[in-house]
């Protein structure tokens, strides 16, 4: 029931992009809207799925330990969704202007280095190639934190002067890093 209850919330923000592309209703610059929000959300559900350990950990309770796999793809999806925004409807397919992004926008090409590493995941996040891949597919995994600190990275590089949202993801993602200390929860957990 929780796992349903979650797959349909995390469908939810796809659900609504669609439902305002189909009814016009994304204001004046459309594409800017959708990458915006395709990207806020990969990088909240890759969050959210690194915040279920810590979270299990503190509370005990650990039954949402069964989500992180799909939230992960969920955080996948979105970035997947995000980056074909962004080369059909930014760049037009126009494969020039793409590699003159990569190489000369860091924010751009900490963007694709991120869905890079996060590409291996998805495709091995399968019972099959769990059992195939065995103690180098928990290593393999560990690449995710790489892509917490690479979503954040993007985020901060491509706002030029606003920085408290982006400050804001950062400041998540080290206190979710933190929350892996043993020492550290065993503290927060005494008291
Ligand atoms: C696949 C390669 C990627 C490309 C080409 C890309 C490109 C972009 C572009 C063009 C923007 C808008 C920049 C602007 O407003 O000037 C953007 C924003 C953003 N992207 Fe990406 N991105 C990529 C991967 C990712 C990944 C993997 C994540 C998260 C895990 C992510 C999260 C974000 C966020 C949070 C924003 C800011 C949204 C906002 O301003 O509200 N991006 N990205």
């Amino acid at each position: 029931m929780l796992k349903v209850a979650i797959f349909l919330l995390s469908l939810t923000p796809a659900g609504w992009l669609a439902w305002l592309t189909l009814n016009d209703q994304l204001g004046a610059n459309p594409v800017e809207m959708l990458t915006h929000q395709s990207g806020l959300w990969a990088l909240r559900l890759l969050l959210i799925t690194l915040a279920i350990t810590p979270l299990c950990t503190l509370s005990g309770w650990h039954a949402p330990r069964r989500l992180r796999r799909m939230l992960g793809l969920y955080a996948f999806f979105y970035a997947l969704l995000h980056l074909l925004i962004y080369l059909i409807l930014d760049r037009g397919l126009y494969f020039a202007d793409i590699w003159e992004d990569i190489i000369e926008r860091p924010y751009i090409t900490v963007g694709f280095a991120t869905f890079l590493l996060l590409l291996p995941l998805a495709i091995t996040s399968n019972n099959y190639m769990m059992k195939r891949m065995g103690r180098a597919w928990k290593t393999l995994h560990q690449l995710v934190y790489l892509c917490g600190l690479g979503g954040v990275l993007h985020y901060m590089w491509l706002v030029k002067a606003d920085l408290l949202n982006p400050g804001g993801y950062l400041f998540i993602f080290l206190l979710l890093m933190l929350l892996r200390f043993k020492p550290f929860t065993t503290l927060i957990r005494r008291r």
